[in-house]
């Protein structure tokens, strides 16, 4: 009787484990992502948008336009840098440009919302 009440509490605990534990690392990632981009990028892409070149912003519709709507594109610019957009592969570690990268990708198809 013991022993069952005991895997029924080992089940339990892997259970509460596998649903808590991937949703809290999803929300490091968002909340991570947006912290680098409020320190870094923020400054001139403010809401999505962008200060310096107004057609070159991070909603869903510029970056189709421009070829920048997937990871690789974005990451690959944010490393090396574009025109007047600095290069970040200095600053920034390549998980933390994977990460913020994510970040803008995620925010444009949900439209800057949050
Ligand atoms: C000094 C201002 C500045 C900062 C800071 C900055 N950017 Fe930019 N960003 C620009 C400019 C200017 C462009 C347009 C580059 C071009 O001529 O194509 C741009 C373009 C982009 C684009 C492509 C947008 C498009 O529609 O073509 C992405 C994605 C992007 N930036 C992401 C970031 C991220 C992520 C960060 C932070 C790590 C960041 N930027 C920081 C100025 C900046």
């Amino acid at each position: 009787m013991k022993l069952k009440a005991f895997s029924i509490l080992v089940t339990l605990f892997f259970l509460l484990f596998f649903i808590i534990y991937p949703t809290s690392v999803l929300a490091e990632t968002v909340k991570d992502g947006s912290k680098i981009f409020t320190v870094h990028c923020a400054g001139c892409h403010p809401n999505g948008n962008n200060i310096i070149r107004r057609g070159k912003n991070l909603k869903l519709r510029a970056l189709k336009r421009n070829k920048v709507d997937n990871l690789d594109a974005i990451i690959n610019l944010v490393t090396y840098g574009k025109n007047n957009m600095s290069a970040y592969q200095e600053t920034l570690t390549q998980n933390e440009i994977k990460v913020v990268s994510q970040y803008v990708l995620e925010q444009a198809i949900n439209n800057w919302k949050n």
